[in-house]
């Protein structure tokens, strides 16, 4: 009886758990069919590492792709389902990995 109830109510965290921000990782799984499982290690040269860029990058790439601003085949079917909410959690969460990507000073370029 009380076994059953314990479960019951460990079943209702869990679900409560993923509907929260740590969902994340679980809606970037398609993503990571194409841009890897690590968001660095994309399955083709012509689809860009994503790991540690800026979140705000991200989520201004993935509204331009949903809104059409940014016309890619690809990217334009993923994002059509995307909500606001769903693009501020993958930026976050995406943003966060670490990865090859590296911001080159601006001063190296102009003197
Ligand atoms: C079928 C393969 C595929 C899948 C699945 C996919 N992408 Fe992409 N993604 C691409 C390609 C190809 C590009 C480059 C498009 C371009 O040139 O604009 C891209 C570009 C991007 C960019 C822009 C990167 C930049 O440097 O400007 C972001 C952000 C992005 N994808 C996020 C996502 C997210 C989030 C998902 C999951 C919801 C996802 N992608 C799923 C293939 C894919």
């Amino acid at each position: 009886m009380k076994a059953s109830l314990l479960i019951a109510l460990l079943a209702v965290v869990s679900s409560s758990a993923q509907a929260g921000a740590g969902a994340a990782p679980q809606k970037a799984e398609v993503c990571a069919a194409c841009h890897g499982a690590d968001f660095n290690t994309p399955i083709s040269e012509d689809i860009p590492r994503l790991a540690g860029q800026y979140p705000d990058y991200l989520a201004r790439a993935m509204t331009d792709y949903k809104s059409g601003a940014r016309k890619n085949a690809l990217m334009n079917g993923q994002a059509e389902s995307l909500s606001a909410q769903d693009i501020e959690e993958l930026s976050a969460y995406i943003g966060s990995l670490s990865g090859k990507l590296k911001v080159i000073p601006l001063h190296r370029f102009i003197r």
